[in-house]
C-alpha cells in the first residue's frame, strides 16, 4: 500500500517575539527529540516575516522545518510590503502558506491571485501548502463543493505537472478556524477526497501522493480521529501551535 507523507503544520499567525519564539522554539526541538516515529521534514511552523532569520538560525540542522504564511506573485520590483519567494528561499525557506482564509477574507485575495502566489512559489523552488475553505453561509447553501474545487481549480491552472509535485493542500472550512468547532471527521474526509479526486483528474500518481490537510481547531483531543481518515494526511495548526504542549501531542498523532 502507497505510504503518503504525513506533515503536521504550525501557523503563528501574527503572534509571538523573539522571547518567545525562541522559547517556544527551544519547548519543540526537546519535545520532537523524544517522540519517536517522527521523520525529519514531517512538522513545520509557518512563523512572520520579521522573524525569518532568528528562525531559520533556530531551526538549522533540525528536524523542525519553517516555512512562511505568504508569498508576492511577482518576483520583485515595486511592491511596497511584499516579500518575494527569492527573499524567502535567502532565509532557506521550505514551503509557504497560500490562500490562508484570514488573507482571501481580509486581503480581498482572489482565487487566481492565490494560484499565481503559488506558481510564484515553487518556480522558486519552493513547496507551497494552499489553503481552501468555505464559509459558514457557503456551506449551509449547499455551496462546499462548489467553492473549494473552485480555489483549487485556479491552482491546477498554474502549476504544470512537475509544479504539482511541490503542491500540498490544506482544507480549512472557515467557519472551524479559531472557532472551536471542528469539523468531524467524516465532513472533513469527504472534502478531502473530493480534493483528491479532483486531482487525480490532472494525475493520478500526484493525487496518490498528495499530502491533503485538515485544519481548524485541531486540538490535541481531536487530532487522533481527524488523522485517522484515509484522505487526511496531517493537520495545519493555529491555536494550538503556540502552546509547546499542545502542539507535540498533535504531532504524535502522525506518528502513530
Ligand atoms: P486554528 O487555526 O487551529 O486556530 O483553528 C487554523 C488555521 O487558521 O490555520
Amino acid at each position: 500500500m502507497l505510504h503518503r507523507e504525513k506533515l503536521v503544520v504550525g501557523n503563528w499567525k501574527m503572534n509571538g517575539n523573539r522571547a518567545e519564539n525562541a522559547a517556544l522554539v527551544r519547548d519543540l526541538l526537546s519535545g520532537l527529540g523524544s517522540l519517536a516515529g517522527i521523520r525529519a521534514g514531517s512538522v513545520g511552523v509557518c512563523v512572520p516575516y520579521p522573524y525569518l532569520a532568528q528562525i531559520s538560525e533556530l531551526l538549522k540542522g533540525s528536524p523542525l522545518f519553517w516555512a512562511a504564511q505568504d508569498v508576492s506573485d511577482a518576483p520583485s520590483g515595486a511592491y511596497t510590503g511584499q516579500v518575494s519567494a527569492s527573499m524567502l528561499n535567502d532565509f532557506d525557506c521550505a514551503m509557504t502558506l497560500v490562500g490562508h482564509s484570514e488573507r482571501r477574507g481580509l486581503n480581498h485575495e482572489s482565487n487566481e491571485l492565490v494560484a499565481l502566489k503559488a506558481r510564484r512559489a515553487v518556480a522558486a523552488g519552493l513547496r507551497v501548502l494552499v489553503c481552501v475553505g468555505e464559509t459558514e453561509a457557503e456551506r449551509a447553501a449547499g455551496h462546499t463543493e462548489a467553492v473549494v474545487l473552485g480555489q483549487l481549480g485556479a491552482v491546477l491552472t498554474e502549476l504544470d505537472g512537475a509544479a504539482l509535485e511541490r503542491l500540498v493542500l490544506a482544507y480549512e472550512p472557515v467557519w472551524a478556524i479559531g472557532t472551536g468547532q471542528t469539523a468531524s471527521p467524516a465532513q472533513a474526509q469527504e472534502v478531502h477526497a473530493l480534493l483528491r479526486g479532483r486531482v487525480g483528474q490532472r494525475s493520478e500518481s500526484v493525487a496518490a501522493r498528495l499530502p491533503i490537510l485538515y485544519g481548524g481547531s485541531v486540538k490535541p483531543g481531536n487530532a487522533r480521529e481527524l488523522f485517522g481518515m484515509p484522505d487526511i494526511d496531517g493537520g495545519l495548526i493555529g491555536g494550538a501551535s503556540l502552546v509547546a504542549k499542545d502542539f507535540l501531542a498533535i504531532v504524535a498523532e502522525i506518528a502513530r
